[in-house]
C-alpha cells in the first residue's frame, strides 16, 4: 500500500480503472517483482496532463521518485504533451522539492482541495511545467 489512507482494494480498483480507460499512462517501478513506486499521467488534451505519484515508504529517498518523474517528463516530451501539472498537499516538502527540481513552478494555491478520511481537508499547491 503506497498511500496510508487508501486501502489495497481501493488501489487495485483504481489501477483497473486507469488502465482500462485508455486515458492514462501508468509508470511502475519494481524491484525483484515487487511494486515500489508508481506514477500516473492522466492525459488531458487540450488541458494539461495531470500527474500523481508515490513511492513505497520503505523505498523512499533512494531515487525512485526522481527516476519515475524523469521518465514521465521524457515520455511527455516525446508525445507532444504541452503541459504537465500536479496538485500536491501544501505541507508535502518531499514532492514540492522533487517537482521543483524538474522545473515545476507554483501556479496556484487550492484551499481545502483534498478531503481527509478523518475529517476536514488539506490545502494543495498547483504546480506545472510547460514543455520547452
Ligand atoms: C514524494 C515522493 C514520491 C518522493 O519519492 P522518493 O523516491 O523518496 O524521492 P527521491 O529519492 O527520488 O528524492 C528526490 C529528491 O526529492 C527531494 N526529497 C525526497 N524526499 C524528501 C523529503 N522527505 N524531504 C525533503 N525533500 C525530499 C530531495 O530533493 C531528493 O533529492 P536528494 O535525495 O538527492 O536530496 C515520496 O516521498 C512519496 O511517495 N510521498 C507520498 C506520496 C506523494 O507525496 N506523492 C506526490 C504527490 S502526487
Amino acid at each position: 500500500m503506497l498511500v496510508s489512507e487508501i486501502s489495497r482494494d481501493e488501489r487495485r480498483d483504481r489501477f483497473h480503472y486507469l488502465l482500462e480507460s485508455g486515458l492514462n499512462v501508468v509508470l511502475l517501478a519494481e524491484t525483484d517483482g515487487r511494486l515500489v513506486g508508481e506514477l500516473t499521467l492522466a492525459l488531458g488534451n487540450p488541458n494539461p496532463t495531470q500527474i500523481g505519484f508515490g513511492v513505497h515508504p520503505q523505498w523512499r529517498r533512494r531515487g525512485v521518485g526522481r527516476m519515475l518523474l524523469g521518465h514521465a517528463i521524457a515520455w511527455a516530451d516525446a508525445n507532444g504533451i504541452h503541459k504537465l501539472s500536479a496538485e500536491v498537499m501544501s505541507h508535502n516538502a518531499a514532492a514540492l522539492a522533487l517537482l521543483g527540481e524538474f522545473g515545476f513552478v507554483e501556479e496556484g494555491y487550492l484551499v481545502n482541495q483534498f478531503r481527509r478520511k478523518a475529517g476536514g481537508a488539506n490545502d494543495a499547491v498547483l504546480l506545472a511545467r510547460t514543455a520547452a
